[in-house]
């Protein structure tokens, strides 16, 4: 296993190779076994390629073919064999390389023609990445799938700002919501999202000033803690505290890049006394602007630089440089 430098450490992490023959018989699949002709969902983790699982890394160092996402990090696409197909179909608002019917369609017409084909996801498939989309088009088309789930962003994220989403005195319960809400889709339930005690909000970033607005309206306290953390569990970690009623003017203020989870209720106080990532830049409630220890605000990251379709065959050395592009810093 090559994944280095997770964690800020630039370490090496040992892991059981790939390519594993079946082993053990678990309920409804053959753990350990990794089949041609089918569909491996799997999630790549956050950001830090260390989060990713030992079952996701078997399977991906297995392939014969890796469609990736936007967030996936670099470093697991080389843990793709040396051949294997990558093909980027990242999104970003606005620009979709690939349509999710075409996605559909490729990972069907791969896995038909006998490839072991993984499906590379930021986080977790089913957690806002259209994994169960993806999985009712296989169904439909006979293509056999495996799930692998992946480290969410909506808990890793918080837990690299030393947030817990739930904890005993501070909250009981949590909901992660987008807030992106687009086309024709209903919007959210506000006033049932104001009344949780913790809140994780996703794609969050252009609209958080009207997500801040909406649950203040609805009934939120303005002075409740709020956290807006960015390019979560990489080098490049950012953390900006304040409240409800200052959040998004503070998260504006420092130019904060996206991706964002943004976390409100009291746990997001607790980042401030449980701060563990050595990496991590953080702009406290208080402080007038950029912190000293970053000086003046960078200009935004660019996370989706690259937005050409690769469906180049065996040309593993440029898909990699195209996710680097997205991830600045490798963690
Ligand atoms: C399309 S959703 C996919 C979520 C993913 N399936 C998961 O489980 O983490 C993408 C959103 O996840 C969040 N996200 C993903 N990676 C992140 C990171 N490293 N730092 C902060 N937010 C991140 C952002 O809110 C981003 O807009």
């Amino acid at each position: 296993m090559h994944v280095t430098g997770g964690a800020g450490s630039g370490t090496t992490a040992a892991v059981p190779t790939a390519r594993c023959d079946a082993r053990v018989s678990g309920a409804g699949r053959t753990i350990g076994a990794v089949r041609p002709g089918a569909v491996y969902l799997v999630g790549a983790g956050p950001g830090d390629p260390k989060l990713i699982t030992v079952r996701g890394l078997e399977v991906l160092r297995a392939s014969d073919v890796v469609v990736y996402d936007r967030l996936a990090h670099p470093a697991l696409l080389q843990e793709a064999p040396h051949a294997a197909e990558r093909i980027y179909a990242g999104k970003r608002p606005g620009h979709h390389t690939l349509r999710q019917e075409q996605i559909n369609t490729l990972l069907i017409d791969r896995a038909r023609g006998g490839a072991t084909v993984v499906r590379l996801k930021g986080g977790d498939p089913f957690v806002f990445g259209r994994g169960g989309e993806e999985c009712e088009a296989l169904r439909s088309a006979g293509v056999p799938f495996e799930v692998v789930p992946g480290v969410t962003a909506a808990i890793a994220v918080p837990a690299y700002a030393g947030i817990p989403v739930t904890h005993r005195r501070h909250g009981s319960a949590f909901a992660v919501v987008t807030g992106h809400v687009g086309g024709n889709r209903r919007g959210p339930d506000w006033s049932a999202l104001a009344r949780m005690p913790v809140l994780v909000v996703l794609m969050g970033l252009r609209a958080l000033p009207e997500t801040c607005r909406r649950l203040i309206a609805h009934g939120r306290d303005a002075r409740t803690p709020a956290a807006v953390v960015s390019l979560g569990t990489t080098a490049r970690q950012i953390t900006v505290t304040g409240t409800l009623g200052t959040i998004a003017q503070r998260a504006r203020a420092v130019a904060l890049p996206a991706p964002t989870v943004c976390i409100v209720g009291d746990v997001a106080r607790l980042g401030q006394t449980l701060r563990w990532f050595a990496p991590e830049r953080h702009v406290p409630e208080g402080s007038p602007g950029p912190s000293p220890i970053w000086g003046a605000p960078r200009p935004p990251a660019r996370l989706d630089a690259r937005s050409d379709i690769r469906t180049r065959t065996r040309t593993p050395a440029s898909a990699p440089a195209a996710c680097a592009a997205r991830w600045p810093d490798k963690v």
